[in-house]
């Protein structure tokens, strides 16, 4: 035999062989689509469940798809059995045409502990490293009662402008105060709860964001840190002394008119001065200084520390 005809014969060996694997795997692949099993519709592995919970499901069950628990490719994302349980009781009906419910679901009836194992499980440590200790935890909060999980790729609790709908449902005296004439921008949408509050807990009380009150709010008010050569004591406290951070009907979210909420603190009538003899042409009081617009203000014009070194009966009484 010639090479040529050699390779021919070999040829010819090869595709008939490949004619008969390729007919052998088309009548496997047409045996195997008489019983396939339904594809996977969102999630990897979803088909046990969407085979009956599918497009036509209300609410739309599906549209978890279109979520980072969605993404296949990252192996890290759940099936619908990661949050749902194994749930064979469910897959069937029992004999007398009854199905049970799955293994978990996320009811007001269900234990918050729960319900919050099908998602700790995954999401421990990071912004949810306080979780445990946080006070929404020991009241029974579940993440599923501000986290929408089958959402159209929108987590109200998540956008600015939708989140404190979710918190009033619960924190009605917070939404009372953001009412009030001076607030924070959150209504506006410009500002959210969760700019000074970590939902999941913190170190700090209230679950504030960072470390206390002040640290809070130095992280957008940093002027007010300092350092002053004549601080405040009140103002290096604690600013809520002063400030409701929520809203106020007082200006600039003061808890109190002027000049009340500085005689919380100091007698008007110990204002011995010359000052407010000026002032008010006779001896202190404190109905004059009222009658004015800004009052105490309009002379102890920085109120949260002074940096004068001219000398300390201005600076030290942060008048400049
Ligand atoms: C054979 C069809 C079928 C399969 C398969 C199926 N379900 Fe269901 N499921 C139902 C029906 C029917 C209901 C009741 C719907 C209703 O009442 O509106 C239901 C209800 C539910 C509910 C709501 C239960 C409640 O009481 O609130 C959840 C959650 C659920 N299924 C999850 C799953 C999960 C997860 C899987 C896969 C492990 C799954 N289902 C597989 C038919 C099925
Ligand atoms: C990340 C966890 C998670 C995954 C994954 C998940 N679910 Fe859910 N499911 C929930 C939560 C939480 C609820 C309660 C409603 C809500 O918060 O959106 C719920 C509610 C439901 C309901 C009841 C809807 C209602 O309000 O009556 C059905 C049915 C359901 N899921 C089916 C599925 C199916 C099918 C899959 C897979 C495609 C799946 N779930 C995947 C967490 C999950
Ligand atoms: C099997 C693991 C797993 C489970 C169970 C799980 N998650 Fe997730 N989750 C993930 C992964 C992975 C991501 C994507 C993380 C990323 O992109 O950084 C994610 C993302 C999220 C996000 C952010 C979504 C976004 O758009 O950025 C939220 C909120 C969330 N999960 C809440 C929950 C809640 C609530 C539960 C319980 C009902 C839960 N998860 C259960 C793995 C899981
Ligand atoms: C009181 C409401 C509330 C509860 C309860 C809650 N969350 Fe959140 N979660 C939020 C808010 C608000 C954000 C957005 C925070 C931000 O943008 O700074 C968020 C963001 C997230 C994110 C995405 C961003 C991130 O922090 O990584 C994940 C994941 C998440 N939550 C998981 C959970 C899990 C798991 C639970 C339960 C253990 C839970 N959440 C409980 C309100 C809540
Ligand atoms: C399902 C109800 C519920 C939702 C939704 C909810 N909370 Fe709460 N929250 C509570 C309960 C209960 C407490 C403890 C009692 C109280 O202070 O009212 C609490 C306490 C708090 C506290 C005080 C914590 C402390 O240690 O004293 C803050 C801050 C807070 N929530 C912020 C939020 C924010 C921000 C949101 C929205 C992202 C929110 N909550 C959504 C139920 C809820
Ligand atoms: C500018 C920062 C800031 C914003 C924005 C903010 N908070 Fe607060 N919140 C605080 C501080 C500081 C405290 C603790 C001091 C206080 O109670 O005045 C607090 C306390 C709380 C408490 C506990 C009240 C108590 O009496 O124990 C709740 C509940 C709360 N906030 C909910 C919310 C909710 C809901 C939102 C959004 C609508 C929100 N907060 C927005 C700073 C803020
Ligand atoms: C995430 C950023 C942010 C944080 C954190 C924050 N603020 Fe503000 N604050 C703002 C913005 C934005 C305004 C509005 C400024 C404007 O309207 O020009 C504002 C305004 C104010 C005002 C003036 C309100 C008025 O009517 O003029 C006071 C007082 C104030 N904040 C106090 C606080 C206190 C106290 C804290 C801590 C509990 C705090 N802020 C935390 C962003 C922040
Ligand atoms: C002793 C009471 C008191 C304390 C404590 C206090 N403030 Fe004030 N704050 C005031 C007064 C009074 C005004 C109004 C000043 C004016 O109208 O000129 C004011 C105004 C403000 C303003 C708006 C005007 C400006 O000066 O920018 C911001 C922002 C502010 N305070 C932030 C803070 C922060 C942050 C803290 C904590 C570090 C704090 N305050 C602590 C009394 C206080
Ligand atoms: C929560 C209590 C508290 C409030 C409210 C308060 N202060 Fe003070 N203030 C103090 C303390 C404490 C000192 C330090 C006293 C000292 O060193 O003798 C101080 C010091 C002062 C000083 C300097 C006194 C000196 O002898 O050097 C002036 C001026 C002053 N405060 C004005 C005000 C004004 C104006 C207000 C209202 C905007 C106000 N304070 C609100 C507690 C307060
Ligand atoms: C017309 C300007 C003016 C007004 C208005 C004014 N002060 Fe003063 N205040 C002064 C001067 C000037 C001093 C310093 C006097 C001194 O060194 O003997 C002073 C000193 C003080 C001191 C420290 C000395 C002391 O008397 O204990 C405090 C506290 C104080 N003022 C609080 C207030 C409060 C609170 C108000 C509002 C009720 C107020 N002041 C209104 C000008 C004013």
């Amino acid at each position: 035999m010639s090479h040529r005809k050699h390779f021919f014969a070999i040829m010819l060996q090869g595709l008939v062989m490949a004619l008969g694997i390729a007919l052998v795997s088309q009548v496997a692949m047409a045996q195997e689509a008489v019983k396939a099993p339904p594809k996977d519709l969102v999630l990897k592995g979803d088909a046990k469940c969407t085979r009956c919970h599918d497009e036509s499901d209300e609410p739309k069950v599906l549209s978890i798809g279109k979520t980072k628990h969605g993404t296949v490719a990252d192996g890290r994302t759940p099936t619908c059995t990661s949050c749902h349980g194994e749930s064979g009781a469910h897959l069937n009906k029992t004999p007398d045409g009854k199905r049970p419910t799955p293994d978990r679901v996320f009811k007001k009836t269900t234990p918050a502990e729960v319900q919050n194992e099908a998602c700790t499980s995954c999401h421990k440590g990071g912004n949810r490293m306080f979780w445990d200790t946080s006070t929404h935890k020991n009241r029974g909060v579940a993440c599923a009662s501000c986290h929408d999980v089958h959402n159209n790729g929108h987590d109200k609790v998540r956008d600015k402008h939708t989140q404190t709908e979710v918190c009033y449902t619960c924190h009605k005296e917070q939404r009372a105060q953001m009412s009030r004439p001076s607030h924070h921008p959150v209504p506006e949408g410009k500002m959210a709860c969760s700019d000074c509050h970590n939902p999941h807990g913190s170190a700090a009380p209230k679950q504030l964001k960072k470390d206390s009150v002040n640290e809070t709010c130095y992280e957008c008010h940093m002027e007010k840190r300092g350092p002053f050569v004549h601080n405040h004591q009140p103002v290096t406290e604690d600013c809520s002394i002063c400030h409701n951070p929520h809203g106020t009907t007082a200006q600039t979210l003061l808890k109190q008119r002027m000049p009340l909420l500085c005689q919380n603190c100091h007698n008007a009538s110990s204002h011995r001065t010359q000052a407010m003899q000026q002032l008010s042409g006779r001896s202190t009081s404190s109905g004059a200084i009222a009658s004015m617009a800004r009052g105490c203000l309009n002379c102890h014009t920085n109120i949260h520390g002074s940096n004068s070194t001219t000398s300390s009966s201005t600076g030290g009484r942060f008048r400049q």
